[in-house]
């Protein structure tokens, strides 16, 4: 906040010399103007409050000050003092000179600095406030204005993905089942609606993460494989921009207490950032090291680099380089946001670097390091080969979403039996003894959540170390805190994605 002071408004030195030696002995900033004219050239910041000598009100000056003070902003009424010596005359005069204006306090003459003093204080307080309000309403118009180029830009990223669907659509109609063009569509198509349910999320997930919403499910995990998995998620990204991704992972374990799929988001973020601000046929490094305390993760690329200028503000909602964005790469300016944000759950930091303009960018994360009992690891054989093949038990009435779901596990490669209610789930499991149940929560006999308990509370290594993942309609935190309280790993909402559910199962 500015420290504005009192100015004294006077034609004579001696009375601005006396008026200043009573307001300095108080300790209050002040100093002298000539002229009600000259008061008027002051900028309004640089004036705390007037002290106006009767002398001063003179034609033409009082005119032009009295036009200033109507023209006012309206966060601002100028705190007035005048000197006068009219005796009772006083608030004729007032009346006459400021019939609009009625912050002013009046003094007789002869100066007494007591009540000088207390007047300029209550002026110059009032005039903070002022201020203060003058500063609210100009973040308020700031945020009004970013949010009009927020959503400016969003129907502009929303209506991106729907053009070619619309297109989609049309041609879909029109085509044969077994025509190629079908299928070219049916893909587009695909793509677009991930990318628009990509930006929902996002755009869901940042209000959660600002509200304080998003609850982690943390467990130990070595944030090698972590990194590996996320960066082959990424690949299809990088091998279309024709970029070269380099894994560099460190040779001891790098244990962490994260969340497996909020992890794998910070990273996908990071590495789809990089790989979006570089050229083709660029590089990616993505690293995973330990550091002392730390675990750290690095994503460094070849690409564009950012502003000196602009390294401040990267991790603030909405921020983009105007100058360097490519719309075509669209974008919200989100992403970085929801993973410092994340991050910061994690009791990680985030900092970037970049030698400036296409000398590239680099981010790095840290995380603190867990050793590795402190790391609640799974059975050692099914993390020695992260994304290996699985014994999967689906326990889902639903014949559709059971066989769909079946399918998709199938297809990565991973052994499935199937279960349709909750007693039948309880005794396939028993009999197969699964690395992992997909586990529905509105099952017929039992709930999900009893099939959860019952499984844990057998006494054997089997029933302790047994992913759990919930499958349900409900994604409200009180939902996940009951999958967890009964025993769950994870907790998906349906409709599962399916690369969500095939990075989980190789974090597994
Ligand atoms: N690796 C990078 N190289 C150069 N600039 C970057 C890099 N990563 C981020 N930026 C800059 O920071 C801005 C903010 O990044 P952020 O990920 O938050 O938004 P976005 O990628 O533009 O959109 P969104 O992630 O919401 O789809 C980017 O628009 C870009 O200007
Ligand atoms: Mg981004």
């Amino acid at each position: 906040m500015e420290t504005s002071a009192a100015i004294i408004v006077t034609p004579s030195e001696t009375d601005a010399r006396v008026a200043l030696s009573f307001l300095h002995e108080a300790g209050i900033p002040g100093r002298a103007c000539p002229s009600l004219g000259e008061l008027c050239k002051l900028a309004p910041g640089d004036v705390g409050c007037a002290v106006l000598v009767e002398e001063a009100l003179v034609h033409p000056d009082i005119d032009d000050f009295l036009s200033m003070l109507a023209a006012q902003p309206p966060w601002s009424d100028l705190p007035l003092v005048l000197l006068a010596s009219q005796g009772a005359a006083l608030g004729a005069l007032v009346e006459r000179v400021f019939p609009e204006s009625g912050n002013v306090a009046v003094l007789e003459r002869p100066m007494n600095p007591v009540s000088l003093v207390s007047a300029v204080r209550v002026g110059l307080r009032a005039r903070q406030r002022q201020f203060q309000v003058r500063e609210l309403l100009e973040q308020r118009s700031h945020a009004l204005r970013q949010r009009d180029e927020f959503l400016a830009m969003l129907s502009h990223e929303l209506r991106n993905p729907l053009a070619p669907m619309r297109n989609a659509a049309y041609l879909m109609k029109r085509l044969d089942i077994d025509n190629p063009l079908f299928i070219k569509t049916r893909d587009l198509m695909e793509r677009q609606v991930t990318h628009m349910a990509r930006l929902v999320d996002d755009l869901l997930d940042v209000s959660r993460l600002e509200l304080g919403k998003v609850q982690l499910k943390m467990r130990g995990l070595d944030l090698n494989a972590a990194t590996a998995a996320a960066a082959e998620t990424c690949q299809p990204m990088i091998a279309a921009r024709n970029q070269t991704l380099e894994l560099q992972l460190s040779r001891e374990p790098a244990y962490i207490r994260a969340d497996p799929v909020r992890l794998e988001q910070i990273i996908c973020n990071l590495v789809t950032n990089a790989a979006k601000f570089t050229p083709e046929g660029g590089t990616i490094i993505v690293k995973a090291a330990c550091a002392g305390a730390d675990a750290s993760l690095t994503v460094r690329d070849s690409g564009i680099g950012i502003d000196a200028k602009m390294l401040g503000s990267v991790f603030d909602l909405f921020t983009q380089d105007a100058n360097t964005l490519e719309r075509s790469q669209g974008g919200l300016g989100i992403g970085l946001t929801i993973v410092k944000r994340l991050v910061e759950l994690h009791g990680g930091t985030i900092r970037v670097a970049s030698e400036g303009r296409n000398r590239g960018a680099q981010f790095t994360v840290t995380f603190p390091r867990q050793d590795a009992t402190a790391a609640d690891r799974k059975p050692a054989a099914s993390e020695a080969a992260p994304g290996s093949t699985k014994r999967v038990l689906v326990i889902e009435d639903n014949p559709d979403i059971r066989e769909s779901l079946g399918l998709l596990l199938n297809l990565w490669g991973h052994g499935v039996d199937y279960a349709e209610s909750g007693p039948d789930g309880l005794e396939r499991a028993d009999a197969i003894r699964p690395d992992v149940a997909l586990i529905d929560i509105g099952l017929p006999g039992l709930s999900g959540y009893e099939v959860a308990r019952h499984i844990r509370s057998l006494d054997d290594d089997w029933a302790r170390g047994v992913r759990l993942i919930a499958l349900t309609g409900y994604g409200r935190d009180t939902d996940r805190e009951k999958a967890t309280a009964s025993g769950f790993d994870s907790h998906l909402v349906k409709p599962v994605d399916p690369d969500v559910l095939q990075a989980l199962l190789k974090l597994i």
